[in-house]
């Protein structure tokens, strides 16, 4: 039975064991795919099992999808460039870091027939997913993208990789066509971001990584003020399902029973 893990610190709130081990079955794959909670220090071990073959392939999530990198032998293009890696695999003798939040996120918008091109972005939040939507962005032809962050210093280390970027400060709310919500307010259900959305009119897309709960504070605030809206959850399943082709070579089916899975 092959063996794989969504590895992360905390954990316990993945659900991406309940995806693959739900495409395992449909699938007909003899695997097992379980999340477990790490210190960095394991991160050195964990590769080496992925090159010995005990674990076939991971998913990596907060706080390690950069700290992974010094570990690995090869970055597919997307990885380096965001500096990011959420799935890892074994190709020819080598252990690669592959980055599928950015087809996730496009494969989300493209879902939602929201098209960037020509758009002005906000994202709110610098952690570990945002070069992903940046790169994403830049790639559907965002006209420009500003990231503002509590700490403003990490908002500018992003420049290192995207010299275009506009940094704004946290409070400030320039003008925009699609706003996200990628900081981690919203995870608890009362969290609430204390911006004012309100000066910037109808119309807009607000976009919130979260999935879970399916409607933060950000997205209602959103919808109450005449804005179109959307959850992680499609991001989510979509980065799952190109992970799943990396590792099986096949894409994994995705219909209401793969998006009930989600509903917790
Ligand atoms: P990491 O920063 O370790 O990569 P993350 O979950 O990917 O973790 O990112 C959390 C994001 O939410 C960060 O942008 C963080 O802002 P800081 O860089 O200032 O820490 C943001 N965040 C968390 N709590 C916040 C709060 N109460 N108000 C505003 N932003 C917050």
């Amino acid at each position: 039975m092959r063996r794989y893990l969504v590895i992360g610190n905390p954990i316990d709130h993945s659900l991406s064991p309940q995806l693959h081990n739900y495409w395992f079955k449909k699938n007909n794959i003899n695997g097992l795919y379980e999340k477990e909670k790490l210190s960095e220090d394991s991160l050195q071990n964990l590769v080496a099992n992925i090159k010995n073959k005990k674990i076939a392939g991971i998913n990596i999530t907060v706080p390690f999808k950069k700290k992974i990198i010094q570990h690995l032998d090869e970055l597919s293009s997307e990885a380096a460039k965001t500096q990011s890696v959420n799935t890892v695999a074994l190709k020819n003798n080598k252990v690669i870091g592959y980055n599928t939040d950015i087809a996730g996120f496009e494969s989300a918008l493209e879902f939602k027939k929201y098209n960037p091109n020509k758009k002005k972005v906000l994202i709110l939040g610098a952690g570990g997913v945002v070069s992903s939507l940046i790169f994403a962005l830049y790639k559907m032809k965002a006209s420009s993208v500003i990231v503002c962050n509590r700490t403003k210093s990490k908002a500018e280390n992003l420049k290192n990789l995207f010299n275009n970027l506009k940094i704004v400060n946290w409070g400030e709310m320039p003008e925009f066509d699609m706003v996200i919500n990628a900081t981690s307010v919203g995870l608890k259900s009362d969290d609430e971001l204390e911006l004012d959305f309100s000066k910037g009119g109808k119309g807009k897309f607000f976009y919130d990584v979260i999935y879970n709960p399916k409607e933060t504070n950000f997205l209602k605030k959103g919808k109450e003020l005449g804005n179109e809206t959307e959850n992680g959850k499609r991001m989510f399943i979509y980065q799952a399902a190109e992970s799943f082709n990396i590792w099986h070579g096949l894409k994994p089916d995705i219909n209401e029973e793969t998006s009930s899975l989600l509903d917790v």
